[in-house]
Parts: C-alpha cells; structure tokens; sequence
C-alpha cells in the first residue's frame, strides 16, 4: 500500500475542543459558558445528552496522551475553555484553570508532540453571555483580546502556536442565526454582528499576543465550504457567488483584503453591523497562518425569498447512515466525500490570498462505528483520510503553502447538538466505560505517518 507522502517536517496531528472532551464543568472554579447552559435546556441536544463528563479529559489527560503518542503524531490541537480560566469571563483569573492547561502544555512537549492552542472553541462565558450578548455585543472584542492576553502570559514560554478563533461562520450561524447551538438565538442582525465581532476581537488579540510572546505563531481558523452553482443558470452561478461571499469570502477577504465582499455586502443592507473607522485595519493585521478546516462543498441556486442572500444552499441530509448517492459517498452526516473540491480550495488560497502559510486544522468524517471483538473496522474513514490527504499533498507539490494536517479527532467526543450519536475519532470511546479503542483508521494514519520519507 502506498500513503500520501508529505515533505519533511510536516505536522500530523489530530484536533479536540474543550467543551467537547474535557466534562468536569464545575472543577476547580471553573464558570458556566453558554454550551453548559445550552446542553441543560431540554430539547437542545439529541437525547437529552449533556458534556458534564464528555471524554472525561480534564481528570485523565495522559490517557489521551498516551494514545497520541501511540499513533505517532506530532502537533495537537485542542482549545482553551474560557470559563476555567477567568470564571466570568473577566477580571479575576482562576489560577487552577490555567494550571491544568500548563499541565497539558507539559505533558505534550516531552512527548514531542507541538501544541497549536485555540483559543475560542465557542464557549463563551455565560457571565458575558449576559454582560453583552456574548459576541453579538463589541465589548467582546475587548474582553476576548484581555483574556487571550491572559492564557498566552501564562503559557507562551512553553507554547507558541496560538489560533484565536475557531470557525466564527459556525458559531455565528449556528449560534445567533440558526439556533440550534448557544446561545441558540434566531437574528441576522446578531449573526452579522457576531461575526463581525469574532473578527475584531481576533485582530485585538493578535497584537496583545504579540505583546505578551514575541516569538508566538498566530493565526485564525476559518472553516471553508466551497458552494457550487447547481446548474448553470446564471440565476444560480450569481447565487453561488453570493453563498460562496456569504460562507467564505466574508471572513476570508476581512482578513486577508481588508474589506467585506462584494454583492454580499450591498445586499445585507440594513443588517450590516457597524463597523468602526479603524476595525478593518484591525482585522486585516498580518497573521503567521491561517488554519483551514475543511469537511465538505455545497450547492447553491437562486432563491429570492431568501432575505438578504437571495441564495439558498441545498440542504444537507443528516440521515444517520452513510449512504451513497448517485455514486458519491455521503457521511452520516450528510456530508458528501468529494476530494477534488478540497484540492481546488487549496489551490484558490493560494492563486486569490497570496497562498498564505496554512494547516489543515480540522477534516475528517463521521460514519456508524461498530465495536466488534475489540476492533473497529472503518474502511470508508481509511477511504476518506486517504483521498483528502492525498488531495493534500498534490496541493503541495502543485505550490501549496501547507504545513500540517490535523484530523478531526482524535477520539470520539461530545458532537454539540448531535450529542455523541457522531463518531469522529481515530479512536473509538465507549462513552459508558470511558474505554478507548484504536480504530482500522487509527492504524492507518500511524502506518501513513511511520511511511513518510520511505517511498521514493
Ligand atoms: C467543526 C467543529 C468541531 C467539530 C467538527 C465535526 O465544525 O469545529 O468542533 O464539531 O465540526
């Protein structure tokens, strides 16, 4: 068998965030964020399940070292829970909440295992929640940029790979415009805000990260989802672009250009947030990286009862079974498995960004895991792992400024509003008995890892 071979000093690691691993919700002094709220609302989360004990990380932390190390990775991605480390989110500081992230940090290094902290995995503190709206409100920005400043004097000797933000699309679509994550509200003009905000707060932070580590390596993780048009229809090819502005470009060209895109930007009219003189020279601040997380593309046609977008992108078919669907395969997820369009995203941040430095900082694939004997047989992960990375490296030989690959994740873990009915690890979690079981999958990626250099 051959695996995807990457160049020399290439980062293979996985990808976990804090409230999906850690539980313990309460421990040491820790505050409640949002998603502690959230998850105890009746009705929020699929069978009524909650992340109070979730991979139970925060108590064991080397277990999952140990498994790290056994597969052979070398850079691990996990976040920084907000509410351990200043309980409100501001103002006093929980020493005990940053210890065990100093702990962590500690227990990584010998290993030879590179930490890449983020710092904002959606967990708002819920005490800001109600100061200022959580990130619909500007005061966010604020108080975001103190407490990064926070966690990056504490750990930045040791730690110096910093990812403010994690997917701020998300968790503004998801949060203030779906509703179907925390804080769960319904409201374009929360969402805009949000988003906006998230941005602003990143570029704050950035420089007081800067301040604090000087020889920190800072970026921001966007997830990317390329829309394509679902005919040819012009109608469709401009509501594609629209989606594609609305998605991506909008957070991609605030970085990177300065400026939110163009029709999406006239288009949203009175739903635009303010933008203050100086936010977008903010936002656009150099960054050392940028973190792409990458699951699927989509399809867009014209709607014109779609407020602001006139867009509508086909809806994803959560169906819980893998299936294939004129001869592609989709996740149980609903997610399509189709690695050219990742090898084209690649390329397009490299020809329309200046192919900036870039990690992989989330991909992988949910499918229906069966503990059989002590094995998990996942070919279709193995199948999926295998064409993305492989689009991964192609994108590296055809001048691809890209340096690491973490899969999402490395262990089966708390899937927010899914609960834990998906399966994205490498290693299985019997979430009764906390046991962990490497999967086919997780064999294949030490294997792939263990190749590198070797073939010709
Ligand atoms: C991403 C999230 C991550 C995980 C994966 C499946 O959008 O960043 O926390 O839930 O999806």
């Amino acid at each position: 068998m051959t695996y995807p071979q990457f160049p020399p000093n290439f980062l293979f690691g996985t990808a976990t965030s804090a409230f999906q691993i850690e539980g313990s919700p309460a421990a040491d002094g820790k505050g409640k964020s949002i998603w502690d709220v959230f998850t105890h609302t009746p009705g929020k989360v699929r069978n009524g399940e909650n992340a109070d004990i979730a991979c139970d990380t925060y108590l064991n932390s080397e277990r999952d070292l140990t498994l790290m190390a056994e597969l052979g990775l070398n850079a691990y991605r996990f976040s920084v829970s907000w509410s351990r480390v200043l309980p409100k989110g501001r103002g006093q500081v929980n020493q005990r909440g940053l210890d065990y992230y100093r702990r962590l940090v500690d227990l990584l290094l010998p290993r030879n295992i590179t930490p890449f902290i983020t710092l904002f995995h959606w967990d708002t503190p819920q005490a800001l929640q109600e100061l200022c709206g959580g990130f619909a409100g500007r005061d966010m920005a604020n108080y975001f940029a103190d407490y990064s400043e926070v966690v990056v004097k504490a750990l930045g000797d040791r730690a110096k790979n910093w990812i403010t933000l994690n997917e701020p699309w998300e968790h503004s679509a998801f949060g203030h415009l779906l509703g179907d994550h925390a804080p769960g509200h319904h409201n374009p003009w929360e969402y805009f805000r949000a988003a906006h905000y998230q941005l602003l707060g990143h570029g704050l932070a950035l420089e007081r990260i800067r301040a604090a580590s000087p020889d920190a390596h800072v970026g921001l993780t966007l997830s990317l989802t390329p829309i394509y048009p679902s005919t040819s229809n012009p109608k469709d090819l401009a509501a594609a672009k629209v989606a594609n502005q609305f998605f991506n470009d909008f957070f991609l060209d605030a970085v990177f250009k300065g400026k939110y895109p163009n029709p999406l930007w006239k288009q949203i009219g009175i739903a635009r947030p303010k933008v203050g003189a100086d936010d977008m020279k903010i936002i656009s601040r150099p960054i050392d990286f940028l973190g792409v997380n990458y699951y699927s593309r989509e399809f867009a046609r014209a709607a014109w009862y779609v407020p602001f977008l006139r867009a509508w992108v086909d809806e994803v078919q959560v169906n819980d079974r893998e299936q294939i669907i004129n001869g592609q395969q989709y996740t149980n997820f609903g997610r399509e498995v189709y690695a050219p369009a990742f090898y084209e995203t690649l390329i397009h941040l490299k020809n329309e960004y200046g192919n900036p430095r870039m990690y992989i900082t989330e991909n992988g694939a949910s499918f229906t895991d069966v503990l059989e004997n002590g094995k998990v047989h996942d070919p279709l992960r193995i199948a999926f792992l295998e064409s993305y990375m492989e689009a991964a490296a192609q994108a590296i030989r055809d001048g691809v400024n890209l340096h690491g690959y973490f899969i999402w994740s490395l262990m089966d873990n708390f899937e927010w509003r899914e609960g834990f009915s998906k399966r994205f690890g490498l290693v299985y979690v019997d979430h009764a008995t906390q046991e962990r079981i490497i999967k086919d999958s997780g064999y294949w990626v030490a294997e792939m890892i263990r190749t590198q250099g070797c073939v010709k």
